[in-house]
């Protein structure tokens, strides 16, 4: 009978022993953190044994679990290589997760308050126990999530990803870009110094020019809180970055990570009959399985981009970081961040209304509804010249006109303006601001 009103381990200890007890319960722990597997089927799974006990207990989580409900089971060997996936999306999340760690860190020591936040920075770098470290983290992690995003996008478009019945995990993806970049964008200018608050001035004024005035206006006013930027701006933009966004990315991601489990990664697009979809009946020969293949895979890809982000930050990246924001004081060349040097070179094209709000909006718009409009059934590339022309022709006139948006083209200011802005010294601290004289 029970020493307590309900069962107990001190029960488990009477009825079996201190040694059996303790070990039967520590096992019971892992199965229930694991959602199904015990010990030794971690074990068994690591040392790549077959299971040794049937159901096989490595489905168990994928079924059971909360986590790897997103995760398929298996995979058709003809996905887990390099080719097609180029461990993209992984790559994505993986520095999703590395924002969100570096992230928490330095929101320890940050204050969104135009009198402190400049404050918080040098302090971050100076005086906090790693504080340089994580920021030049989180900053260069931030730059490569933008940059795997839109390598993971580009390949989903080349392999014809897209197409039925994927468009709206496509649609989807497209939600997570824009996330991505209002992310960046929000991040930039929290450090409060002239590059971040300059920047963002400016980014914030093509919301400004979006049509109808009363639209612009107001969503002007909606993002900084006040006409210009200041304190009310710079709570919103903390507020949008560390919450709402971050919010937004991860209900996004489950989505589009279960569309994924739903209907399977597509195949090779030479692997498959014209206009079939066979990605989710994988033949028991080619099946790949999640624990312990391709977690090990993912896992070892962690340590690796890992190691180099250490290396990167350790030796040859720093964040920036200009002089305190000073609304007085405009920089002769502003710059946006590099992926949104695109837009800026658009900028120099023509009016900002239509260059910047019209057409972006187009693209975009475009982008979102591309998987439904598209009609050829095929993924096959010899089959898709002119998509796939029509894409290399859209990259190489992104990085035309991320060109055009530097201060290399069409910004010339007169001499004497470039001569001294090229001698004070703070300048000299950011090589991409600075004019080729
Ligand atoms: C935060 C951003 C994103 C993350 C973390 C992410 C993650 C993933 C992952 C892990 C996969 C599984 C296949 C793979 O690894 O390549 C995937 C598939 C896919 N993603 Fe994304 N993705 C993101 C953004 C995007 C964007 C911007 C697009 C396109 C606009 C997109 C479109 C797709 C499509 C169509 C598939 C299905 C691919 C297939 O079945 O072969 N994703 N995504």
């Amino acid at each position: 009978m029970s020493i307590l009103p309900v069962p107990s381990f001190l029960d488990d200890i009477k009825e079996k022993g201190l040694r059996k007890a303790v070990l039967e319960g520590i096992d019971e722990t892992v199965t229930r953190l694991t959602a199904g597997m015990n010990i030794q089927d971690i074990r068994e799974a690591l040392r790549g044994d077959p299971p040794s006990r049937r159901p096989n207990p490595r489905l168990t989580p994928h079924a059971d679990g909360f986590f790897l409900h997103i995760r398929p089971a298996y995979y058709n060997q003809a996905v887990t290589g390099i080719y097609p996936t180029f461990r993209m999306g992984w790559l994505s999340t993986y520095f999703f997760i590395l924002e969100i760690i570096t992230g928490i860190f330095l929101m320890v020591f940050y204050t969104p308050s135009p009198d402190v936040a400049y404050d918080n920075m040098m302090e971050i770098l100076g005086n906090v126990p790693m504080g340089q470290f994580m920021r030049d983290l989180h900053r260069l992690g931030a730059e490569a999530m933008v940059l795997f995003v839109a390598l993971h996008m580009l390949r989903t478009f080349v392999t014809g990803s897209y197409k039925r019945p994927r468009q709206f995990t496509w649609f989807t993806g497209m939600i997570l870009l824009m996330i991505t970049l209002f992310l960046s964008f929000t991040g930039y200018l929290l450090p409060w110094d002239q590059l971040a608050f300059w920047a963002v001035t400016i980014g914030t004024s093509m919301a400004e020019a979006a049509p109808p005035e009363v639209v612009g206006t107001n969503v002007n006013l909606l993002l900084r809180g006040a006409p210009d930027i200041g304190a009310g701006g710079l709570l919103r933009f903390y507020l949008l970055h560390v919450l709402l966004l971050p919010l937004l990315t991860i209900i996004f991601l489950f989505v589009h990570y279960y569309k994924v489990v739903l209907h399977g990664h597509s195949l090779p697009p030479k692997l498959e009959e014209v206009g079939q979809d066979t990605a989710k009946r994988v033949p028991v020969e080619k099946r790949v399985y999640f624990i312990p293949d391709v977690l090990t895979t993912e896992l070892m890809w962690v340590a690796g981009v890992s190691f180099a982000m250490v290396m990167m930050v350790t030796w040859f990246y720093h964040a920036p970081l200009e002089n305190h924001a000073d609304p007085q004081v405009t920089p002769l060349h502003t710059v946006a961040p590099w992926y949104f040097l695109w837009l800026q070179g658009m900028l120099k094209f023509g009016d900002k209304v239509l260059m910047g709000v019209v057409l972006p909006t187009i693209i975009f718009g475009f982008l979102f509804v591309m998987p439904y409009l598209d009609v050829t059934k095929s993924r096959r590339y010899a089959h898709r010249r002119f998509a796939l022309s029509t894409g290399a022709l859209v990259v190489a006139l992104l990085i035309v006109l991320t060109f055009t948006g530097t201060p290399y083209y069409g910004v010339e200011g007169s001499a004497d303006q470039e001569v001294t802005e090229s001698m004070i010294p703070w300048r000299k601290t950011r090589p991409a601001t600075r004019h080729p004289l």
